[in-house]
Protein backbone atom coordinates (compact mmCIF):
# COMPACT_ATOMS: atom_id res chain seq x y z
CA UNK A 1 0.00 0.00 0.00
CA UNK A 2 1.11 3.56 -1.05
CA UNK A 3 2.01 5.43 2.41
CA UNK A 4 3.04 8.87 0.14
CA UNK A 5 2.82 9.64 -3.61
CA UNK A 6 6.39 8.50 -4.80
CA UNK A 7 6.94 6.22 -1.70
CA UNK A 8 5.67 2.38 -1.25
CA UNK A 9 6.02 -0.29 1.28
CA UNK A 10 6.34 -2.71 -1.06
CA UNK A 11 9.27 -3.01 -3.78
CA UNK A 12 6.70 -4.32 -6.05
CA UNK A 13 3.90 -1.54 -5.35
CA UNK A 14 6.38 0.69 -7.02
CA UNK A 15 7.07 -1.60 -9.87
CA UNK A 16 3.42 -1.69 -10.76
CA UNK A 17 3.43 2.13 -10.28
CA UNK A 18 5.88 2.47 -13.23
CA UNK A 19 3.55 0.99 -15.72
CA UNK A 20 6.66 -0.31 -17.58
CA UNK A 21 4.91 -1.83 -20.55
CA UNK A 22 3.14 1.18 -21.14
CA UNK A 23 6.27 3.34 -20.98
CA UNK A 24 8.21 0.47 -23.18
CA UNK A 25 5.15 0.51 -25.75
CA UNK A 26 5.09 4.39 -26.15
CA UNK A 27 8.85 4.38 -26.47
CA UNK A 28 8.56 1.48 -29.07
CA UNK A 29 5.43 2.51 -30.94
CA UNK A 30 8.23 5.97 -31.63
CA UNK A 31 10.49 3.73 -33.02
CA UNK A 32 8.25 1.76 -34.93
CA UNK A 33 3.97 2.63 -34.62
CA UNK A 34 3.89 -1.38 -35.24
CA UNK A 35 5.77 -2.18 -32.29
CA UNK A 36 3.99 -3.07 -29.18
CA UNK A 37 4.42 -5.44 -25.63
CA UNK A 38 0.12 -5.56 -24.98
CA UNK A 39 -1.37 -4.64 -28.24
CA UNK A 40 -2.17 -6.00 -31.60
CA UNK A 41 -1.68 -3.67 -34.10
CA UNK A 42 -1.81 -3.85 -37.71
CA UNK A 43 -0.13 -1.78 -41.00
CA UNK A 44 -2.35 -1.41 -43.74
CA UNK A 45 0.12 -2.11 -46.85
CA UNK A 46 -2.49 -2.69 -49.85
CA UNK A 47 -5.96 -0.87 -50.77
CA UNK A 48 -8.32 -1.70 -53.18
CA UNK A 49 -11.28 -0.35 -54.31
CA UNK A 50 -14.37 -3.04 -54.86
CA UNK A 51 -16.89 -0.77 -55.37
CA UNK A 52 -18.05 2.52 -54.87
CA UNK A 53 -18.67 2.49 -51.55
CA UNK A 54 -16.11 -0.22 -50.15
CA UNK A 55 -12.14 -1.21 -50.13
CA UNK A 56 -10.47 -4.18 -49.47
CA UNK A 57 -7.78 -3.66 -46.86
CA UNK A 58 -4.99 -5.50 -46.46
CA UNK A 59 -2.98 -5.74 -43.39
CA UNK A 60 -0.20 -7.44 -42.21
CA UNK A 61 -0.23 -7.14 -37.60
CA UNK A 62 2.74 -7.02 -35.23
CA UNK A 63 3.67 -10.31 -33.28
CA UNK A 64 0.82 -9.73 -30.44
CA UNK A 65 -1.81 -11.52 -33.11
CA UNK A 66 -2.62 -14.99 -32.19
CA UNK A 67 -4.44 -15.84 -35.54
CA UNK A 68 -7.92 -16.30 -37.08
CA UNK A 69 -9.46 -19.17 -38.87
CA UNK A 70 -11.40 -18.22 -41.99
CA UNK A 71 -15.13 -16.98 -41.25
CA UNK A 72 -14.14 -15.32 -37.76
CA UNK A 73 -14.53 -11.70 -37.08
CA UNK A 74 -12.52 -9.76 -35.08
CA UNK A 75 -12.56 -6.05 -33.52
CA UNK A 76 -10.80 -3.23 -35.81
CA UNK A 77 -9.86 0.25 -34.05
CA UNK A 78 -9.23 3.70 -35.15
CA UNK A 79 -8.91 7.19 -33.41
CA UNK A 80 -11.56 9.03 -34.85
CA UNK A 81 -11.09 13.10 -33.36
CA UNK A 82 -9.50 11.62 -30.70
CA UNK A 83 -11.44 8.82 -29.45
CA UNK A 84 -10.32 5.57 -30.18
CA UNK A 85 -13.31 3.81 -32.05
CA UNK A 86 -13.92 -0.14 -32.30
CA UNK A 87 -15.91 -1.96 -34.72
CA UNK A 88 -15.73 -6.01 -35.45
CA UNK A 89 -15.58 -6.73 -39.20
CA UNK A 90 -15.20 -10.63 -40.92
CA UNK A 91 -12.21 -11.47 -42.05
CA UNK A 92 -12.56 -11.18 -45.86
CA UNK A 93 -9.45 -13.38 -46.45
CA UNK A 94 -6.01 -14.68 -45.51
CA UNK A 95 -2.61 -14.45 -47.19
CA UNK A 96 -0.18 -17.13 -47.48
CA UNK A 97 1.80 -14.26 -46.28
CA UNK A 98 2.73 -14.94 -42.08
CA UNK A 99 0.55 -12.51 -40.37
CA UNK A 100 -1.17 -10.97 -43.38
CA UNK A 101 -4.66 -10.57 -43.82
CA UNK A 102 -7.83 -8.76 -45.01
CA UNK A 103 -10.69 -7.05 -44.61
CA UNK A 104 -13.12 -5.81 -46.75
CA UNK A 105 -15.39 -2.80 -45.47
CA UNK A 106 -18.85 -1.20 -47.08
CA UNK A 107 -19.86 2.38 -46.11
CA UNK A 108 -23.06 1.93 -43.92
CA UNK A 109 -25.51 4.60 -43.76
CA UNK A 110 -24.44 6.20 -40.58
CA UNK A 111 -21.39 4.14 -39.82
CA UNK A 112 -18.74 6.25 -38.60
CA UNK A 113 -15.89 3.51 -38.67
CA UNK A 114 -17.06 1.91 -42.03
CA UNK A 115 -16.81 5.94 -43.17
CA UNK A 116 -13.46 6.71 -41.98
CA UNK A 117 -12.30 3.59 -43.16
CA UNK A 118 -13.10 3.76 -46.46
CA UNK A 119 -12.28 7.73 -46.96
CA UNK A 120 -9.81 8.49 -44.98
CA UNK A 121 -7.46 5.30 -44.43
CA UNK A 122 -4.31 5.37 -46.88
CA UNK A 123 -1.16 2.83 -47.10
CA UNK A 124 0.76 2.87 -44.26
CA UNK A 125 -1.56 3.49 -41.14
CA UNK A 126 -1.81 1.58 -38.01
CA UNK A 127 -5.02 0.07 -36.93
CA UNK A 128 -5.64 -1.73 -33.60
CA UNK A 129 -7.01 -4.90 -33.77
CA UNK A 130 -8.66 -7.67 -31.24
CA UNK A 131 -8.83 -11.28 -30.56
CA UNK A 132 -10.30 -13.25 -33.61
CA UNK A 133 -13.82 -15.00 -32.25
CA UNK A 134 -17.15 -16.77 -34.26
CA UNK A 135 -17.77 -20.31 -34.79
CA UNK A 136 -18.76 -19.51 -38.59
CA UNK A 137 -15.94 -21.62 -39.85
CA UNK A 138 -16.03 -24.60 -41.68
CA UNK A 139 -15.82 -28.42 -39.80
CA UNK A 140 -12.62 -30.36 -39.09
CA UNK A 141 -14.02 -33.36 -41.69
CA UNK A 142 -15.43 -31.21 -44.72
CA UNK A 143 -19.18 -32.21 -45.96
CA UNK A 144 -19.61 -33.38 -49.12
CA UNK A 145 -22.06 -30.62 -50.15
CA UNK A 146 -22.12 -26.86 -49.04
CA UNK A 147 -24.35 -24.10 -50.02
CA UNK A 148 -23.27 -20.46 -48.99
CA UNK A 149 -25.93 -17.99 -48.79
CA UNK A 150 -24.72 -14.33 -49.19
CA UNK A 151 -26.49 -10.91 -49.28
CA UNK A 152 -24.29 -7.25 -49.61
CA UNK A 153 -21.38 -7.43 -47.26
CA UNK A 154 -22.22 -11.05 -46.09
CA UNK A 155 -20.45 -12.17 -48.64
CA UNK A 156 -16.54 -11.21 -46.53
CA UNK A 157 -16.90 -14.45 -44.65
CA UNK A 158 -18.39 -16.15 -47.27
CA UNK A 159 -15.16 -15.35 -49.03
CA UNK A 160 -12.64 -16.30 -46.68
CA UNK A 161 -14.13 -19.81 -46.24
CA UNK A 162 -14.05 -20.31 -50.31
CA UNK A 163 -10.14 -19.47 -50.09
CA UNK A 164 -10.21 -21.49 -47.14
CA UNK A 165 -12.06 -24.60 -49.13
CA UNK A 166 -9.67 -24.51 -51.94
CA UNK A 167 -6.67 -24.25 -49.43
CA UNK A 168 -7.98 -27.90 -48.08
CA UNK A 169 -8.04 -29.41 -51.41
CA UNK A 170 -11.76 -29.10 -51.37
CA UNK A 171 -13.29 -32.61 -52.96
CA UNK A 172 -16.69 -32.07 -52.74
CA UNK A 173 -19.22 -29.93 -54.56
CA UNK A 174 -20.12 -25.72 -53.16
CA UNK A 175 -22.44 -23.36 -54.59
CA UNK A 176 -22.70 -19.78 -53.32
CA UNK A 177 -26.30 -17.49 -53.77
CA UNK A 178 -24.92 -14.18 -53.81
CA UNK A 179 -27.49 -11.53 -53.51
CA UNK A 180 -26.28 -7.83 -54.34
CA UNK A 181 -28.21 -4.74 -54.55
CA UNK A 182 -27.36 -4.04 -58.17
CA UNK A 183 -24.41 -5.19 -60.04
CA UNK A 184 -22.41 -2.18 -59.30
CA UNK A 185 -22.67 -3.59 -56.18
CA UNK A 186 -21.11 -6.96 -55.93
CA UNK A 187 -18.13 -7.01 -53.78
CA UNK A 188 -14.85 -9.10 -54.24
CA UNK A 189 -16.40 -10.05 -57.71
CA UNK A 190 -13.13 -10.15 -59.13
CA UNK A 191 -11.74 -12.62 -56.65
CA UNK A 192 -15.04 -14.72 -56.80
CA UNK A 193 -14.72 -14.44 -60.59
CA UNK A 194 -11.30 -16.15 -60.15
CA UNK A 195 -12.61 -18.52 -57.37
CA UNK A 196 -15.08 -20.34 -59.85
CA UNK A 197 -12.72 -20.38 -62.90
CA UNK A 198 -9.97 -22.36 -61.14
CA UNK A 199 -12.01 -24.54 -58.90
CA UNK A 200 -14.18 -27.03 -60.68
CA UNK A 201 -16.43 -27.62 -57.23
CA UNK A 202 -17.92 -23.97 -56.84
CA UNK A 203 -20.71 -22.60 -59.02
CA UNK A 204 -22.00 -18.87 -58.12
CA UNK A 205 -25.05 -17.49 -58.83
CA UNK A 206 -25.40 -13.51 -58.43
CA UNK A 207 -28.80 -12.23 -57.99
CA UNK A 208 -29.50 -8.25 -58.16
CA UNK A 209 -32.62 -7.39 -55.57
CA UNK A 210 -32.91 -3.83 -56.82
CA UNK A 211 -32.13 -3.17 -60.35
CA UNK A 212 -32.37 -5.64 -63.05
CA UNK A 213 -29.36 -6.03 -65.67
CA UNK A 214 -29.32 -8.63 -68.22
CA UNK A 215 -26.69 -10.27 -66.95
CA UNK A 216 -27.82 -11.74 -63.52
CA UNK A 217 -31.27 -13.11 -61.99
CA UNK A 218 -33.22 -10.67 -60.27
CA UNK A 219 -35.25 -10.92 -57.24
CA UNK A 220 -35.29 -12.74 -53.62
CA UNK A 221 -34.55 -15.65 -52.31
CA UNK A 222 -37.26 -18.16 -52.68
CA UNK A 223 -38.27 -21.86 -53.37
CA UNK A 224 -38.18 -21.88 -56.60
CA UNK A 225 -34.75 -19.97 -56.84
CA UNK A 226 -33.63 -22.32 -54.27
CA UNK A 227 -35.30 -25.51 -55.39
CA UNK A 228 -33.86 -24.47 -59.19
CA UNK A 229 -30.23 -23.59 -57.75
CA UNK A 230 -29.48 -25.90 -55.31
CA UNK A 231 -32.18 -29.30 -55.03
CA UNK A 232 -30.13 -30.74 -52.98
CA UNK A 233 -29.84 -28.62 -50.41
CA UNK A 234 -31.49 -31.18 -47.28
CA UNK A 235 -27.65 -33.00 -47.71
CA UNK A 236 -25.44 -29.80 -47.89
CA UNK A 237 -24.37 -28.22 -45.23
CA UNK A 238 -25.31 -23.98 -45.31
CA UNK A 239 -23.42 -21.24 -44.98
CA UNK A 240 -25.89 -17.76 -44.17
CA UNK A 241 -24.54 -14.69 -44.00
CA UNK A 242 -26.52 -11.14 -44.46
CA UNK A 243 -28.91 -8.49 -43.83
CA UNK A 244 -32.41 -10.15 -41.08
CA UNK A 245 -34.54 -10.29 -44.18
CA UNK A 246 -32.09 -12.78 -46.04
CA UNK A 247 -31.88 -14.39 -42.47
CA UNK A 248 -35.19 -14.75 -41.60
CA UNK A 249 -36.54 -15.91 -45.29
CA UNK A 250 -33.88 -18.13 -45.85
CA UNK A 251 -34.13 -19.80 -42.52
CA UNK A 252 -37.65 -20.72 -43.23
CA UNK A 253 -37.08 -21.92 -46.82
CA UNK A 254 -34.71 -23.79 -45.25
CA UNK A 255 -36.33 -25.65 -42.01
CA UNK A 256 -34.76 -28.75 -41.44
CA UNK A 257 -31.55 -28.10 -42.59
CA UNK A 258 -28.06 -27.85 -41.13
CA UNK A 259 -27.57 -24.02 -40.69
CA UNK A 260 -24.84 -21.81 -39.67
CA UNK A 261 -25.21 -18.16 -39.40
CA UNK A 262 -24.25 -15.22 -39.48
CA UNK A 263 -26.01 -11.35 -38.88
CA UNK A 264 -24.87 -8.02 -40.54
CA UNK A 265 -27.48 -5.79 -38.96
CA UNK A 266 -27.43 -2.42 -41.14
CA UNK A 267 -27.23 0.60 -38.81
CA UNK A 268 -30.28 2.36 -38.53
CA UNK A 269 -32.30 -1.22 -39.47
CA UNK A 270 -35.43 -1.18 -37.65
CA UNK A 271 -38.37 -3.93 -37.17
CA UNK A 272 -41.34 -3.85 -38.56
CA UNK A 273 -43.40 -6.05 -36.10
CA UNK A 274 -43.13 -3.41 -32.93
CA UNK A 275 -43.43 -0.27 -34.59
CA UNK A 276 -42.86 2.62 -32.44
CA UNK A 277 -45.41 4.44 -30.15
CA UNK A 278 -43.71 7.15 -29.12
CA UNK A 279 -40.54 8.34 -27.20
CA UNK A 280 -39.64 6.56 -24.58
CA UNK A 281 -38.02 7.70 -21.15
CA UNK A 282 -34.73 6.03 -20.05
CA UNK A 283 -33.55 5.87 -16.50
CA UNK A 284 -29.84 5.61 -16.58
CA UNK A 285 -29.33 4.30 -13.04
CA UNK A 286 -25.63 4.32 -12.61
CA UNK A 287 -24.98 7.49 -14.26
CA UNK A 288 -28.00 9.14 -11.86
CA UNK A 289 -29.33 10.24 -15.35
CA UNK A 290 -32.95 10.19 -17.29
CA UNK A 291 -33.17 10.88 -20.60
CA UNK A 292 -35.70 10.82 -23.68
CA UNK A 293 -35.06 8.52 -26.92
CA UNK A 294 -36.96 7.73 -29.88
CA UNK A 295 -37.43 4.36 -29.57
CA UNK A 296 -37.22 3.07 -33.47
CA UNK A 297 -33.58 2.65 -33.65
CA UNK A 298 -30.87 0.38 -30.87
CA UNK A 299 -30.79 1.53 -27.64
CA UNK A 300 -27.24 2.12 -28.44
CA UNK A 301 -27.63 4.11 -31.53
CA UNK A 302 -30.41 6.56 -29.76
CA UNK A 303 -28.48 7.10 -26.36
CA UNK A 304 -25.26 7.90 -28.63
CA UNK A 305 -27.37 10.35 -30.70
CA UNK A 306 -27.59 12.42 -27.76
CA UNK A 307 -24.46 11.78 -26.52
CA UNK A 308 -24.07 9.11 -24.59
CA UNK A 309 -21.56 6.38 -25.40
CA UNK A 310 -21.78 3.13 -23.49
CA UNK A 311 -19.30 0.13 -24.19
CA UNK A 312 -19.93 -1.63 -27.82
CA UNK A 313 -18.02 -3.50 -29.62
CA UNK A 314 -19.89 -4.93 -32.92
CA UNK A 315 -22.92 -3.26 -32.39
CA UNK A 316 -24.96 -6.15 -34.35
CA UNK A 317 -24.98 -8.60 -31.03
CA UNK A 318 -22.03 -11.00 -32.01
CA UNK A 319 -19.72 -9.59 -29.21
CA UNK A 320 -21.59 -9.14 -26.26
CA UNK A 321 -19.64 -5.74 -25.28
CA UNK A 322 -22.74 -4.15 -25.11
CA UNK A 323 -24.62 -6.08 -22.44
CA UNK A 324 -26.24 -4.22 -19.58
CA UNK A 325 -28.86 -5.01 -17.16
CA UNK A 326 -32.49 -3.74 -17.78
CA UNK A 327 -34.31 -3.48 -14.00
CA UNK A 328 -37.54 -2.61 -15.73
CA UNK A 329 -39.08 -1.87 -19.08
CA UNK A 330 -39.31 -4.04 -22.20
CA UNK A 331 -37.42 -3.82 -25.00
CA UNK A 332 -37.85 -5.51 -28.44
CA UNK A 333 -35.07 -7.34 -29.82
CA UNK A 334 -34.81 -5.93 -33.27
CA UNK A 335 -33.33 -9.60 -35.51
CA UNK A 336 -35.36 -12.05 -33.57
CA UNK A 337 -38.57 -9.67 -33.79
CA UNK A 338 -39.20 -10.71 -30.16
CA UNK A 339 -40.46 -8.73 -27.38
CA UNK A 340 -38.92 -9.46 -23.96
CA UNK A 341 -40.45 -9.43 -20.13
CA UNK A 342 -41.01 -6.33 -18.64
CA UNK A 343 -38.49 -7.62 -15.50
CA UNK A 344 -35.02 -7.81 -14.63
CA UNK A 345 -32.92 -9.00 -17.23
CA UNK A 346 -29.61 -8.67 -18.92
CA UNK A 347 -30.36 -7.11 -22.56
CA UNK A 348 -27.50 -6.29 -25.60
CA UNK A 349 -28.54 -2.41 -25.98
CA UNK A 350 -26.65 -2.59 -29.69
CA UNK A 351 -30.04 -5.02 -30.93
CA UNK A 352 -32.37 -3.91 -28.35
CA UNK A 353 -34.85 -1.14 -29.05
CA UNK A 354 -37.13 0.36 -26.42
CA UNK A 355 -40.68 -0.27 -26.28
CA UNK A 356 -41.55 1.11 -22.65
CA UNK A 357 -40.04 3.47 -20.42
CA UNK A 358 -36.93 1.67 -19.29
CA UNK A 359 -34.58 1.47 -16.00
CA UNK A 360 -30.98 0.21 -17.35
CA UNK A 361 -27.65 -0.17 -15.25
CA UNK A 362 -25.78 1.87 -16.94
S1 LIG B 1 -21.90 -4.37 -29.40
FE1 LIG B 1 -21.47 -6.45 -29.77
S2 LIG B 1 -23.25 -7.43 -29.03
FE2 LIG B 1 -23.73 -5.35 -28.84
Amino acid sequence: MKTFPFIYNQPKDFLNSLQWKDWADFLLGEINPLFSFTETKAKVIDIREETADSRTFVLRTNRNWKGIQAGQHFPVSVEIAGRKVTRFYSLSGLSKEKRTLQITVKKQAGGLVSHYLNERTQVGDILGLGAAQGDFVLPKTLPNSILFLAGGSGITPVHSLLQDLKERNFQGKAKLLYFSRHDKDIILQDSLDLLEKENSWLEIKHVLTDIKSEEYDFGFLSKKMLEDFAPNWKESLVYLCGPAPLQNSAKQLLAGAEIKSELFLLPNQRVSAFSSNGPKEVSLLLSHKTVQIKGEKSILEELEEIGIFAPSGCRMGICHTCVCKKKSGAVSHMVKEEASGEGEENIQICVSRAVENLELEL
